[in-house]
């Protein structure tokens, strides 16, 4: 569904569609060149980054090969927390392997800093990552992201992937939920 069909449910259109597909295009392009004869293993963190995924690997104009996490916030139950529980780990081994975690979007990027810092203690040659979204006043640790597509603001956004209670994932762009629809 597009932004229009659900105006009623939403306050601002952030980013659309289109300018999605021209933005992954570009970071394609860029990657290509980046990983120019090296293997490439592509990780995308569920669920969120189905989309980006999906719409971002098809446009490389090279083989990869793509595996998955899906992880938790664990402990006080709070994302802010920091800690993070693996619900389902890798199948691939990660030593000496190249490796683009491709991500929707970076909050406190506390959930990216744990990433990476269990990747690099597998033995990964490179960790690199590519996120949609970033918001930069959210940040409560620094996440050295290679490809970002759009820096946006602290507001609580859907779509594209991103949810809210699991809904709104298969909207087409990304948008600032209403908040009558959460409170
Ligand atoms: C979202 C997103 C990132 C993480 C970013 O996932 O996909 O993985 O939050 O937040 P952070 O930078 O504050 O750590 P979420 O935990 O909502 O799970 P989901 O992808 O299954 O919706």
């Amino acid at each position: 569904m597009r932004a229009a069909e659900i105006a009623d449910q939403l306050t601002t259109v952030l980013v659309t569609e289109e300018e999605i597909h021209a933005k992954l295009e570009e970071l394609a392009r860029q990657v290509e060149a980046d990983y120019e004869g090296k293997e490439l293993l592509l990780v995308g963190v569920l669920k969120g980054a189905v989309m980006v995924m999906a719409d971002f690997s098809r446009r490389l104009s090279r083989d990869v090969t793509i595996d998955w996490m899906a992880v938790s916030s664990y402990g006080a139950g709070t994302k802010s927390s920091g800690v993070v529980q693996i619900r389902k780990d890798l199948d691939t081994d990660l030593h000496g392997k190249h490796v683009l975690i491709v991500e929707d979007i970076i909050d406190s990027g506390l959930t990216l800093s744990w990433l990476l810092e269990n990747f690099a203690s597998r033995g990964a040659e490179s960790i690199e990552v590519l996120a949609l979204l970033r918001k930069p006043e959210a940040a409560k640790v620094e996440i050295r992201s290679r490809y970002v597509g759009f820096d946006i603001p602290t507001d609580f956004v859907v779509g594209y992937g991103l949810d809210y209670d699991e809904h709104y994932r298969n909207l087409r762009d990304v948008a600032v939920l209403a908040p009558h629809v959460y409170s």
